[in-house]
């Protein structure tokens, strides 16, 4: 059976209430089918009023972060019960910007994933090489201990329960998407790497994102690469959304658009 693919909206730290409320609307008006899987993660304090807008569509919930502890004295954390609480059933584990910006090691990710999946959350784990990395020839190696630290904390079956996204780190946010043979071979080179850990079977099923100024335009290319199951949409170059939408958001939401593009994306996988 064809992996289903899987498109999420990482809103970052943009939006508010009433922004929100308008995308949600809009995104929920265009992704009516759930042969794509859709999620969007805005940020912790608009979880639960999304998911109240949410609930009874064909768009799931997530958050961008989770905090390793169960429960305890750790100011401005929030935990996987917590997010479980809200409604969510995904969250994002080591975004680069999380690992780049605010210390999250292979070793505190690992934790994190684990802390999700106790609760029920499918994590979304993402893996990634900086440019400098790439450059030195160490792709397959960045991503294979990032994915072994996962491995080693949570053992062997734990990955099989997760969605995976592959972001180069030189393609977020920078406008740079990888070529569609980039992403292919990153792609492919981890699901070899899950063959090998759990065999054909299992690791055929796994499905693996790609995120790094995915588009539109260039989200059919992408996803034509039989190891691209998905997109991890950020807050690339504003794209209008489905007509009207735009006009609604005030000009400063500039994820506004890049989520009206998530759900044009998961319309383009519709309609291929
Ligand atoms: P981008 O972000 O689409 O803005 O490159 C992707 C991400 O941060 O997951």
């Amino acid at each position: 059976m064809p992996r289903k693919k899987f498109v999420a909206g990482n809103w970052k730290m943009h939006g508010s209430r009433a922004e929100n409320a308008a995308l949600i609307e809009a995104i929920i008006g265009t992704v009516t089918d759930d042969r794509v899987s859709c999620v969007i993660c805005p940020p912790f304090v608009y979880l639960h009023d999304a998911w109240r807008l949410l609930r009874s569509s064909a768009v799931a919930l997530g958050a961008q972060d989770v905090c390793a502890e169960a429960i305890g004295a750790y100011t401005g954390e929030v935990s996987a019960a917590m997010l479980q609480d809200v409604g969510c059933r995904y969250t994002l584990v080591g975004h680069s910007e999380r690992r780049s910006m605010y210390g999250d090691t292979n070793a505190l990710v690992a934790r994190k994933f684990v802390a999700a999946q106790s609760r029920a959350l499918i994590p979304i784990l993402c893996v990634g090489e900086q440019l400098a990395e790439r450059e030195a020839g160490h792709t397959q190696e960045v991503v294979g201990a990032q994915l072994d630290a996962v491995l080693q904390l949570s053992g062997v079956h734990s990955l099989g329960g997760a969605v995976l996204a592959y972001e180069p780190v030189w393609a977020i946010g920078t406008g740079k998407t990888a070529t569609t043979q980039q992403a292919q071979d990153a792609h492919a080179f981890i699901r070899s790497l899950l063959v090998k850990i759990f065999g054909e079977a299992v690791a055929k099923k796994v499905r693996i994102q790609y995120g790094g100024s995915v588009k539109p335009n260039n989200a059919k290319e992408l996803m034509s690469q039989p190891d691209v199951d998905g997109a991890l949409v950020g807050g690339a170059s504003p794209i209008g959304g489905p007509a009207g939408v735009s006009a609604r958001l005030p000009a400063s939401a500039h994820d506004a658009n890049a989520t009206n593009q998530m759900s044009r994306i998961a319309v383009e996988y519709l309609t291929a």
